[in-house]
């Protein structure tokens, strides 16, 4: 579903990953890890198309990234995004935050939605007023309300404790296994383990 060849990024003269070929398969849950400074960000910005190679090719299905004419609307149809920092608007309820992303979804709709992942209870009340692992299974609600093919996570539990932290990964892999490919990077080799398949970032190179 998504392929890279010989992707290779500078950030200026600066190498941060060197010749990257990897290739994941539709409803794939795969981790990324890596320390700090590996490269993780890189190539997920990368393959999510945040950021564009300084040479080799990433193609979404047949479709090389070079050729993708209106970048916005590839990625409103096709990604998911989830970062450390849950970016949810203090002032609007868990609700609104959602609808915010997707003005179509009616009351039922998101509560449906809600129910599916656990987290309708919490759809009356503001970022505020629930925990930190509560606030980022709510930014993964609204990053899948779209139905995304594809969710590119950095880190999403950089800010979350251990329990928080599992809750999130089973979250992922319940998704993965109902047809979403999942594309998280973290540092957290036991987190990770949670995966289908696991990508070690080294100094800009995959280690196999
Ligand atoms: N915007 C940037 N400008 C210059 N160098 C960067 C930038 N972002 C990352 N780097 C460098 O690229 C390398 C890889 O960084 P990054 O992909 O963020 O690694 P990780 O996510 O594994 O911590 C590091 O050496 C980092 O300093
Ligand atoms: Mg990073």
């Amino acid at each position: 579903m998504i392929k890279a060849i010989n992707l290779t990024h500078y950030y200026n003269k600066d190498k941060a990953l060197e010749n990257i070929n990897l290739e994941i398969n539709k409803g794939e849950f795969v981790c990324l890890i890596g320390e700090s400074g590996s490269g993780k960000s890189t190539l997920l910005s990368n393959l999510s198309t945040l950021l564009k190679p300084t040479s080799g090719d990433i193609f979404y299905e047949e479709t090389n990234y070079k050729n993708i004419k209106n970048i916005d609307s590839f990625r409103k149809e096709n990604i998911g995004f989830i970062f450390q920092f849950h970016y949810l608007i203090n002032y609007l309820t868990i609700k609104e935050n959602i609808k915010l992303a997707n003005e179509k979804a009616s009351d039922d709709d998101i509560s449906t939605f809600l129910n599916s992942l656990g987290i309708n209870d919490l759809k009356n009340k503001y970022p505020t007023e629930i925990s930190g692992g509560q606030r980022q299974r709510a930014s993964i609600a609204r990053a899948l309300i779209n139905n995304p093919k594809v969710i590119f996570a950095d880190e999403p539990t950089g800010n979350l404790d251990s329990q928080n932290s599992q809750k999130v990964f089973e979250m992922f892999k319940d998704l993965s296994k109902k047809g979403t490919t999942i594309i998280v990077a973290t540092h957290d080799k036991n987190l990770a383990q949670i995966a289908n398949k696991i990508y070690e970032v080294k100094d800009g190179k995959i280690n196999k």
